[in-house]
């Protein structure tokens, strides 16, 4: 049984996705966004995260108050796209370690070419978080996770933006104890591998390479 992914609609979300939606939005506005919407999804993907009782003394007197304990983190953004969310999540967590892997789609097959891995050197110690704004047919997130898998990683966890019907099916199919975050679940793909209604080529709007 796979893990029922977790659909996130907090009205600003769904608010800043309409904007990133929008063909008008350039390129300046659509990273701030992309970065906004991720460190939103951040805070409610990290709710799981281990806390440990401290005694801190206030002005006051000692209060008995909580600080995150033990679970290390790493992000690890899909090149390209998922570089936008980066430092959306950092912004929350600041000290979580940041992996790289390179994959993109060839246009023909629609499968993931890998091109670049570099993942923390302790990465087997933490908790890993996968970020790419796109899940379409789902196999740049497949292949992601397998390599991550293959540094010997037990708790991951994958945030998108939008994601397609078929590649929620086909991550959860293949990484069924993968926590899928998503913060739109749209129509389906077209015949070329986008998503619809979707939002375009993300990493080509980020960086305004089209
Ligand atoms: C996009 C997106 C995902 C992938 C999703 O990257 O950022 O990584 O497509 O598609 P899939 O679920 O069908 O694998 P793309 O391959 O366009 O590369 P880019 O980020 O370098 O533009
Ligand atoms: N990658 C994108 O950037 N957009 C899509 O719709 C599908 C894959």
């Amino acid at each position: 049984m796979s893990l029922k992914p977790f659909i996130m609609d907090h009205p600003l979300i769904q608010h800043k996705i309409s904007l990133l939606r929008d063909k008008n939005t350039g390129s300046k506005e659509f990273r701030e966004l992309v970065a906004e919407v991720a460190m939103l999804m951040c805070y409610e993907a990290t709710r799981d995260l281990p806390l440990k009782e401290v005694e801190i003394e206030t002005p006051v007197a000692v209060a008995k108050t909580k600080v995150i304990s033990g679970r290390k983190l790493a992000f690890v953004p899909i090149l390209r796209a998922g570089i936008g969310m980066v430092d959306g999540v950092l912004n929350l967590v600041p000290a979580a370690k940041v992996g790289h892997i390179g994959l993109y789609r060839d246009p023909e097959t629609l499968k993931p070419v890998e091109y670049y891995c570099k993942l923390p050197v302790d990465v087997q110690e933490r908790e890993v978080i996968v970020i790419d704004p796109m899940l379409a047919t789902g196999g740049s997130a497949v292949d992601a996770i397998s390599l991550i898998r293959a540094k010997g990683v037990k708790n991951i966890k994958y945030m998108c933006i939008i994601a397609a019907p078929e590649g929620l099916k086909a991550l959860s199919d293949a990484h069924p104890d993968v926590q899928i975050y998503c913060a739109a679940l749209d129509e389906k793909l077209n015949e070329h591998g986008y998503i619809v209604p979707g939002l375009g080529d993300a990493g080509d709007r980020i960086f305004g390479t089209k």
